[in-house]
């Protein structure tokens, strides 16, 4: 079991890491470029974690409990020496997390894992710059940290299966949800993200719709399924022939940007249309669909009644 860590670099993100691992009854050593630099950064989530009490959002002894577990160290070496895990979360320089993951490498014990919070550089690019690199993986954390389930978790060709399996277990442990994938550049999480930003800003420059009018769109449509089902639960509910048929007016329409792709052009072919015909993406039963019906409208009706409760965001466009 992982039960003493470091976070290398503690900043925003290393910040938000620290406290959940904290929370989650974990031992946090903090390193950053030199030993004021941790120890601000230290003080700093202390701070954070007395707001978030304040505000509620975590629980009144969240502050006394980081304060406790978390620790400052002088230097990178003395932070990893003798922990069970070292997330490095310094900026998104390749030279700087090279140079950063060779120093963790050369300290961390044998059997330390050794995750990056990298956002978009492939793991495999950043392997060669850790001793024994079967130990090292992507652990990819999303901002806020401690509010965001999410965890993406990216071994390259050499990580050891047995390092993925440890980490997504911890990340259980955090209440977090580990999702192991392939190391690409970006991901999933960015690839998705950046791919639906391309489209939204097309859409602007077009004239279609404003930022305000696309991000209300967004919000209040398909954005509002999005807490509960995937883009490939989306598409066996609606029928993956309809699907293929929107692509085929889209692809029309913007014949550089749209055209339906092999794989869902094969499931239509095959006869496998989601849901109504019991396969698709997902192998949801026809016969669920009155139970899917029920979950998905006490999902959205609950979801209605908190935007409602907590109003618009503070956002001026
Ligand atoms: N901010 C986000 O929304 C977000 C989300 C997901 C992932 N990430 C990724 O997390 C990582 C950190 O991002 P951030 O937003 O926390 O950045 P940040 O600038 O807030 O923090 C980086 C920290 O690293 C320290 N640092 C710089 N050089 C160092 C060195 N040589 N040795 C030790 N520490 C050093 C800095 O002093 C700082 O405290 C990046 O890889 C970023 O892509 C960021």
């Amino acid at each position: 079991m992982i039960e003493t860590t470091a976070i290398v670099g503690a900043g925003y993100m290393g910040g938000g890491i620290a406290q959940v691992l904290a929370l989650a009854g974990r031992r946090v050593v903090l390193a950053d470029a030199n030993a004021e630099l941790a120890a601000a950064g230290r003080d700093r989530i202390v701070r954070e974690a007395e707001g978030h009490a304040r505000r509620r959002i975590v629980p009144a002894d969240a502050p006394g409990v980081i304060a406790e577990r978390v620790t400052a160290a002088p230097s990178i070496e003395e932070a990893v020496a003798d922990v069970d895990f070292i997330e490095e979360a310094v900026p998104e320089v390749p030279e700087i997390k090279r140079e950063t993951l060779a120093r963790i490498g050369a300290s961390a014990r044998a059997d330390a894992l050794i995750g990056t919070n990298t956002s978009t550089i492939s793991i495999g690019s950043l392997a060669g710059a850790v001793d024994r690199p079967e130990r090292f993986l992507g652990v990819h954390f999303s901002n806020p940290a401690p509010f965001v389930p999410g965890v993406e978790v990216i071994p390259h060709q050499r990580t050891d299966a047995s390092a993925v399996d440890r980490v997504v277990e911890m990340l259980a442990e955090c209440g977090k949800v580990g999702v192991p994938i392939a190391d690409v550049t970006g991901f999933v999480l960015n690839r998705l993200q950046y791919a639906l930003f391309g489209e939204a800003a097309r859409l602007v420059e077009e004239g279609v719709a404003s930022p305000e009018a696309i991000d209300l769109i967004a919000r209040t449509t398909f954005g509002f399924r999005l807490p509960f089902f995937g883009p490939f639960a989306i598409a066996d509910i609606a029928g993956l022939d309809v699907y293929d048929f929107c692509y085929r007016s889209l692809g029309a329409a913007y014949p550089d940007r749209f055209s339906a792709p092999d794989v869902l052009r094969e499931k239509v072919e095959s006869g496998e249309l989601g849901m109504k015909s019991g396969r698709g993406f997902l192998a949801t039963a026809p016969e669920s669909a009155p139970e899917l019906a029920a979950y998905r409208d006490q999902a959205y009706a609950a979801l209605s009644a908190l935007l409602h409760r907590l109003g618009d965001p503070p956002v001026t466009y």
